[in-house]
């Protein structure tokens, strides 16, 4: 294998690979995003973090399903505040941190993205679009004036890149990316979980006690890979790829597709923490393999045959 450099710079935040875990998978404590990363991801994403602890839905808040899992946790996490530790120490070890965080208005977003900031998290992941609470909490960003308000109150406050996390649960996507622009992002995550639902045909109801949830896995990829291909196309920014990425040819397709890096998420619970090394090492092969020097190479090829 010859010395390609697969490393990245995604405004401003500079990345061995392109390759990071899904927020929420395995980001609610400092050890288990320490695994992450010695599994070999880029970088590590927080679990959504909330200006006070939350418990989130009762139980069942997960169920498999046909190409994927559905969940509907209802963000439960320790609270931004209590996660400042962890931040620190994974930094101590040398490990890049993606802060995801929520807010349940304007100002909990600036609030919790201040304190995120300060605790010297690499990048800001602005969660606009969890399908699985109620919409001032999740879904700020279905709507453009919101997506533009919320992302500039979060600039106002965060010294590191700020990237908005997108719902392919909306009309126009790009619309929504274009408000996020306009409001100073920095990238953009696309996407987040796609609604859906599932009942048990014996006990004749929804399995989920939310009802609904959020669906991830490889049924999602083809949807979350147009939404990536529209974003780019609509906006000047970095894309970060994210839905059914289980393995290199799918990081690679959503690279052709504009994406700068790929968040790999509901993989994990089959390949386990060796998913990014085994990613990253299957994109080197295929850079060799067709005579590129390096990631960007590859970056938004497919739009240009289209
Ligand atoms: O229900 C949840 O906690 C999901 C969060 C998300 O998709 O952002």
């Amino acid at each position: 294998m010859s010395q390609l450099s697969l490393s990245v710079d995604i405004a401003g935040l500079r990345l061995r690979n392109p390759t990071m875990n899904a927020a929420g998978v395995l980001g609610i404590s400092a050890s288990l995003l320490k695994r992450v990363y010695e599994g070999g991801a880029g970088a590590v994403v927080t679990k959504s973090l909330g200006p006070a602890p939350r418990s989130g839905h009762f139980n069942p808040t997960m169920v498999i399903v046909e190409g994927g899992v559905l969940n509907a946790m209802g963000l439960p996490n320790p609270g931004a505040e209590y996660f400042v530790s962890a931040i620190k120490a994974l930094r101590a070890e040398g490990v890049p941190v993606v802060a995801s965080f929520f807010g349940a208005s304007i100002e909990d977003f600036r609030d919790v993205a201040e304190l995120l900031s300060e605790a010297g998290a690499d990048a800001l992941e602005v969660n606009v679009s969890c399908p699985n609470v109620q919409e001032e909490l999740g879904m700020l960003g279905a709507d453009c004036l919101n997506t533009e308000k919320v992302t500039a109150a979060v600039k106002e406050v965060s010294k590191p890149p700020v990237f908005v996390k997108l719902s392919p649960n909306v009309t126009d996507i790009a619309e929504i990316a274009k408000a996020a622009e306009m409001g100073g992002a920095d990238a953009i995550t696309a996407v987040n979980t796609l609604k859906g639902m599932a009942i048990d045909a014996d006990f004749k109801r929804p399995i989920l006690t939310n009802v609904t949830g959020g669906l991830s896995g490889p049924a999602l990829k083809s949807v979350a890979l147009r939404c990536v291909w529209d974003i780019v196309q609509a906006v000047d920014l970095p894309v970060v790829g994210c839905g059914g990425v289980a393995n290199w040819r799918d990081a690679v397709e959503f690279m052709l597709a504009g994406a700068s890096a790929v968040e790999v998420g509901t993989a994990i619970r089959e390949r386990g923490f060796g998913v990014y090394k085994e990613i990253t090492t299957g994109i080197e092969g295929y850079l060799e393999a067709n005579g590129f020097g390096s990631i960007k190479d590859i970056v938004g090829l497919a739009q240009e045959a289209a």
